[in-house]
């Protein structure tokens, strides 16, 4: 019998800050043709608008208002994703130390996750994808092709992360880089909101001593090892 013909594939990567998600996802999704979706941007996009208007970072019901009204979109180009809101394109603000404080608190509005998981299940309609992200393996594609939670060391991690910030010309010492991403791990895996924590049937990939290349090539072959088994509508 001939293998049932597929119309998207999607590949779910999660993990916690700085792990290597990002890069592995973008690497990948380029080399394959496919599409990367950052849901990170998304819930960071979101917060800028929420500091754009000043919202205290406690009052929920306001910011499930705003969602209603924000339009986020996501514009892939070959080598990187910009983020839209409200038709202004402010890729180069979503990754400010600011967006970084606050976006716990907004990623965790039950309205703004709702709003954002329907948003990231239609994209995946008819598409074959790479997401990334922190609950796409459980919660928001959890029928998924294939499932991937990747770790690193906590000190690895805050190198990876400064070395992201100094490209930016955003000088912050790793004490404190370390700490805030202590305390971004402890927020993101307590939450009750869709908490950080690996789908059952995840590949557990640890990165701390894996360079990108490994990582994209580990994953690569799970996938052409499913690939190689179906029939689908190539490159999207
Ligand atoms: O991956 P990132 O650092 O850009 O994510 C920013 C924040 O968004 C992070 O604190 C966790 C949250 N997030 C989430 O709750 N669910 C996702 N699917 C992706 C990110």
């Amino acid at each position: 019998m001939s293998p049932k013909p597929k119309s998207s594939i999607v590949v779910t990567i999660d993990g916690p800050a700085a792990s290597g998600k990002s890069t592995t996802a973008r690497r990948l999704a380029r080399l394959l043709g496919w599409m990367y979706l950052d849901t990170g941007a998304m819930y960071r996009a979101m917060t800028v608008k929420v500091l754009d208007h000043h919202i205290p970072l406690e009052d929920t019901e306001a910011i499930s208002r705003l969602a209603e009204t924000t339009e986020i979109n996501l514009i892939s180009t070959s080598n990187e994703t910009r983020v839209w809101i409200d038709g202004i394109d402010r890729t180069d603000e979503i990754r400010n130390p600011a967006v970084d404080r606050a976006v716990g608190p907004v990623c965790e509005v039950p309205r703004v996750r709702e709003l954002m998981v329907g948003f990231q299940r239609r994209l995946a309609e008819k598409r074959c994808l790479i997401a990334e992200g922190r609950d796409m393996g459980t919660v928001v594609f959890p029928g998924a092709d294939l499932k991937f939670f990747m770790v690193a060391s906590v000190e690895e991690r805050t190198q990876r992360r400064q070395k992201d910030m100094l490209k930016q010309n955003i000088q912050i010492s790793l004490k404190e880089l370390e700490a805030e991403i202590r305390k971004r791990d402890e927020r993101d895996s307590r939450r009750s909101q869709s908490p950080l924590k690996p789908a059952e049937d995840a590949v557990l990939v640890d990165t701390t001593r894996l360079t990108p290349e490994e990582q994209v090539d580990l994953i690569l072959k799970h996938i052409q090892n499913i690939t190689a088994g179906m029939e689908h509508s190539g490159p999207k």
